[in-house]
Order: C-alpha cells, then sequence, then structure tokens
C-alpha cells in the first residue's frame, strides 16, 4: 500500500497544487468537509481523488475501523503496558456501559466528575478556603500531560473565567516556582498537585517547594493542597487527605489525560456548567469518528493528509497556526500529544519501523509567526506542510476590525504558500521602475515565491468550550488514526526514561554523592567545568 503512495507521488510530485484547482472545478468543495461548525480545508494540497482513494485504501488495509472500536470498547490495545485506552470514557456524559476487567467504569468515572463539579464549586464559591479566606489563586504543579492540556486550556478559553486566577508550575528549574509563587498569597491559594503516577521528580521537588512556602505562613498547609493521581498511596504520603484526591485509572494516559481530574483548575477557571460543555464538545467529536464515513471523517482526513505529507512526500516537519492567540499553547500541546504517541522506532511487535514516525510538530500563533519564521515557509529549501486554525468570530466585537485583518492574514498565507509568485511575474511588477534589464533579473531572483506550499485550514465559529472540546478530540483521534497506519503503540512512552534514569544518577554526581567514573568524558567535563562556576 505504501509502495503504491509513494510511486502514485513520485508521478505526481511536480504538479503545481493549483493546477488540480483547474482540472476540478468543485475541488474546493470536494476536498473540504463540514461537521456541523468545523470546517476542515485539505484543497489547498497536492491530494487529488486518486490519492485520497489509496490514503484510504491503506487505512482500510490497516483496519482502522477496527482497532478504533477496540479502543472505544476499553481492549488492551496499549500492549506494550497491558492497558486499555479510554480516555474517552471520560467524556462518555449518558454513562453507557464501559467495562475494563469485566467492571464498568462508568459509575466510578461519573463520581469522579461530581466530585470535581462539588469541588471546584466549593471554591468558587468561597465555600472552600484558604487560611487568609476564599481562594484567590490556584496553582497547577505538573508536567508533559499534567500541564500542557489544562494550561493551553485554560488560556484558550480566558474569555469564560469566572473563578480564580490559575497558575501554572512544570519546569524543575526553580525561576519557574520562584516567579510564580512570588507574586502570590500563601493564604489564599491552592495548590493542585497533578500527576499519574506521582513519581515524577520535576513535579515532586516543586510540590515539596511550595508546601515549604505555604508552611511559612500558613499553619496546617495540606488542608490547601489537591492532588490528581493514579497512586493513592503515594498521595497519602504526602500527606493529602483522601477527600481532596481526584483518582483516575492507568487507562488514562497522561497526555489524553484533560478530560477528568487532570482538568481540575479547568473546571475551577470556568465552573462546571462550561466545563460539562467542553466535555460535551469531545463526545461530538467521538461520535463523529465512530460513525462517518471515511471520507467525510475529519479526524481520519486529518490523519491521512498527515500521512501523505510525512511519509510519503517525506515532509519531515509540520507547523501548526493558530491564528487564534488564546490558541499560543496548542502546538506545545500537540506537539507532546503526536510526537511523544508517534515519536516511535519499531511497530506493535518490535520490528523496526521501514518507513518514518510523526513528524517534527510545531508552531506559533500567528500573526506573530509571519514576522518570524515565515520566510523559510514560503522561501526556504525545505516544504513545511502547514495546518491554519481560525476562529470566523473573536470574543471581542468592539474589536471587530483586528478580527477581520487576522482572518485576511491567516487566508492570505494560505493562498501566497499555495499560488508563490514566479519570476516572469516578479519580473513584470518591475516594468515600470526604471532598472536595468540584468539588475531586474538578479534582484527578481530573491523576489520568487516557488508555491505549491500544502496547508490545510480548520475554520470554526468562535473558540466556545465546546469547539475547542471538540477540536482537541479532534486531534486525538488523528494521532491515533496515524499510528495505527503506521503499526505503532500510540500509548506508551518509553522513549523518556533514559534521560529519566540519568539525570538521577547525575544529580548524586552533581552533589558530589557519586563519582561521575562511567560518564562519557564529554559530560564529566561538563560536570567539572560548572563545579568551577559556583
Ligand atoms: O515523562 C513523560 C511523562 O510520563 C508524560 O507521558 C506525562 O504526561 C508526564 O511525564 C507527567 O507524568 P505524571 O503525570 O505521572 O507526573
Amino acid at each position: 500500500m505504501f509502495d503504491q503512495l509513494l510511486k502514485y507521488f513520485q508521478k505526481v510530485k511536480d504538479r503545481k497544487i493549483t493546477s488540480l484547482f483547474d482540472q476540478d472545478k468543485q475541488r474546493a468543495t470536494n476536498f473540504s468537509v463540514l461537521q456541523e461548525d468545523l470546517f476542515l480545508d485539505f484543497s489547498k494540497t497536492n491530494i487529488d481523488q486518486q490519492a485520497f482513494e489509496l490514503l484510504s485504501d491503506l487505512a482500510k488495509y490497516r483496519g482502522i475501523s477496527e482497532a478504533r472500536d477496540e479502543m472505544f470498547r476499553g481492549e488492551l490495545i496499549n500492549t506494550s503496558e497491558g492497558r486499555a485506552v479510554l480516555h474517552t470514557a471520560l467524556r462518555n456524559l449518558e454513562g453507557s456501559p464501559i467495562y475494563v476487567d469485566k467492571i464498568d467504569i462508568m459509575p466510578s468515572v461519573l463520581q469522579t466528575l461530581e466530585k470535581m463539579k462539588e469541588f471546584s464549586e466549593r471554591v468558587r464559591s468561597g465555600q472552600f478556603s484558604g487560611q487568609g479566606g476564599a481562594i484567590s489563586d490556584v496553582v497547577n504543579i505538573g508536567i508533559g500531560g499534567s500541564d500542557l492540556g489544562p494550561a493551553m486550556v485554560v488560556r484558550a478559553l480566558a474569555p469564560y473565567h469566572n473563578g480564580p486566577k490559575c497558575h501554572f508550575i512544570s519546569n524543575v528549574d526553580g525561576s519557574h516556582i520562584h516567579d510564580v509563587l512570588s507574586k502570590l498569597n500563601p493564604e489564599t491559594t491552592l495548590v493542585i498537585i497533578a500527576s499519574k503516577t506521582f513519581t515524577t521528580s520535576e513535579t515532586m521537588k516543586n510540590a515539596q517547594t511550595a508546601y515549604a512556602w505555604m508552611s511559612k505562613v500558613v499553619n496546617e498547609p495540606s488542608l490547601q493542597f489537591v492532588a490528581v493521581s493514579t497512586a493513592v498511596q503515594k498521595t497519602d504520603a504526602f500527606g493529602i487527605s483522601r477527600n481532596n484526591v481526584f483518582g483516575f485509572e492507568d487507562w488514562v494516559g497522561g497526555r489524553y489525560s484533560i478530560w477528568g481530574p487532570i482538568g481540575l483548575s479547568i473546571i475551577i477557571a470556568i465552573g462546571a456548567e462550561a466545563f460539562e460543555s467542553f466535555l460535551n464538545g469531545a463526545q461530538d467529536m467521538d461520535m463523529h469518528f465512530k460513525t462517518a464515513e471515511i471520507r467525510e471523517n475529519l479526524p481520519i482526513i486529518l490523519a491521512l493528509v498527515g500521512v501523505w505529507h510525512n511519509q510519503i512526500c517525506n515532509y519531515s516537519t509540520r507547523a501548526v497556526l493558530p491564528y487564534d492567540q488564546r490558541l499560543g499553547k496548542l502546538p506545545a500541546y500537540l506537539q507532546q500529544l503526536e510526537m511523544e504517541s508517534n515519536g516511535k522506532g519499531v511497530d506493535l511487535d518490535g520490528n523496526p519501523l521501514n518507513f518514518h514516525s510523526a513528524p517534527v510538530v510545531w508552531g506559533e500563533a500567528g500573526t506573530n509567526g509571519q514576522h518570524a519564521f515565515f520566510q523559510l515557509l514560503h522561501q526556504g529549501t525545505r516544504v513545511i506542510p502547514c495546518e491554519f486554525l481560525v476562529a470566523a468570530q473573536s470574543h471581542e466585537p468592539y474589536l471587530d476590525h483586528h478580527h477581520k485583518s487576522l482572518l485576511s492574514n491567516c487566508f492570505a498565507q494560505s493562498e501566497a504558500l499555495m499560488q508563490g509568485r514566479s519570476f516572469e511575474e516578479v519580473c513584470s511588477n518591475f516594468k515600470n521602475e526604471h532598472i536595468k534589464q540584468g539588475k531586474i533579473e538578479r534582484q527578481a531572483r530573491h523576489r520568487v515565491f516557488p508555491g505549491s506550499r500544502p496547508s490545510t485550514t480548520l475554520l470554526y465559529p468562535k473558540l466556545t468550550p465546546k469547539i475547542l472540546g471538540k477540536i482537541i478530540a479532534l486531534y486525538e483521534h488523528r494521532v491515533f488514526v496515524e499510528g495505527k497506519i503506521l503499526g505503532i503503540n500510540s500509548f506508551d512512552q518509553w522513549g523518556v526514561e533514559l534521560g529519566k534514569d540519568l539525570a538521577n544518577g547525575l544529580e548524586t554526581i552533581l552533589i558530589g554523592e557519586s563519582e561521575s567514573k562511567d560518564l562519557n568524558t564529554s559530560t564529566q567535563s561538563l560536570i567539572k567545568v560548572t563545579k568551577t562556576m559556583w
């Protein structure tokens, strides 16, 4: 299947994307999908009917529908860890039964959601207070999936904030915790320790530092700490009352955990109703993913576009460009989702892959990126597929003229990337200027845009909780489909372990408790020189 696609790409790789619009007058409609309030345009890619059919055949051949049903049913598809993958259960609001080890998990999922709602209401109303009165600030301490999701969503949904202010501490770099805590009043601060395993060294160190900070002023600091974790023995050992522990199970992966207790800071910021609407959006996307035909199925289409660009065209990176300032953290969130899930070197059976796994995902909110790296996107030697996201409406009607500029910029970029500007066109633009022909040609070469640079655009009416829920679930399922097409396990992350192991050993060397003899001489020398700088 891959071979057929690779062969087909060789045949069509030199054609202009614009030529596809000449051949198919309905291309803009044929290569876009409107799914309720999400509109995905993938017509500005080099995918034509035949390429799409080959890609769909590949998805079918890889058993996407069967795999999707296995996931939703709770089968142990995370084979290297022997776990089910059921983040979708966290937004199964009707509570239809889902079984893990023959036990229906939904009653406990809904109970936890109720506990989150009740707790968040108590915090927001001032019924749950700190030593100094109502909670003014919430600090989420976590990293990776225990930080990126809530931090991204809290920022994205700023117009819906009507609770205490939320802050996020992730990095073990002391400057992070210092800069956040030094501005807060410990007597009115609530700390959430968010860690699935409750062992992650950065989070544990930050949690202890926050505890020490609060202890200086607050008589019973543990009353102002809550934990979100699967490891209740460990939260007990930290001294957090079980009433203040929000548990979840190992069938929720860290980077897929935003829908449950890891979203505690979100529900405190926006309230239970808006949080439910966020879950509702994700649930709608689940239903769409489960029922829509490939040609209409947004997650599958986005995945096929991803596979086409990365594995077939060999474009090794993907730019995520939200023209939505409040989605500024989306690229970082998607980096973990895509790269931790699908950045693998072996297939499900442990055999080396003979094609590339996940692309490098990166990006920045538009229009800022235009004044930074878009130069390379337009004229650099590498082709970088771009994924634009933009809302038709803003939350600030009085600034509508800003929003019109934002939209124009977004649409102009995808148009420019595709259309390009030819040498002849540039030269003719010089026509009326009195410059010698040789000079015109030299100048013109710098101003040529090759064009045919592919992009997709996801357009939505407004960044509401529901739409954000849908967008995140769309990307989650896209990653799932891509992983399945590659035949890899998208739900483990063994690749993060080696560095963690070495860091633990290195810390003992740095503090002089052991020697560095097993380390490479380059690392030994880094340690030695560091010590001379202390
Ligand atoms: O190191 C990677 C990782 O395990 C991620 O997968 C996870 O999201 C993050 O660390 C945080 O883990 P935890 O929630 O257990 O602290």
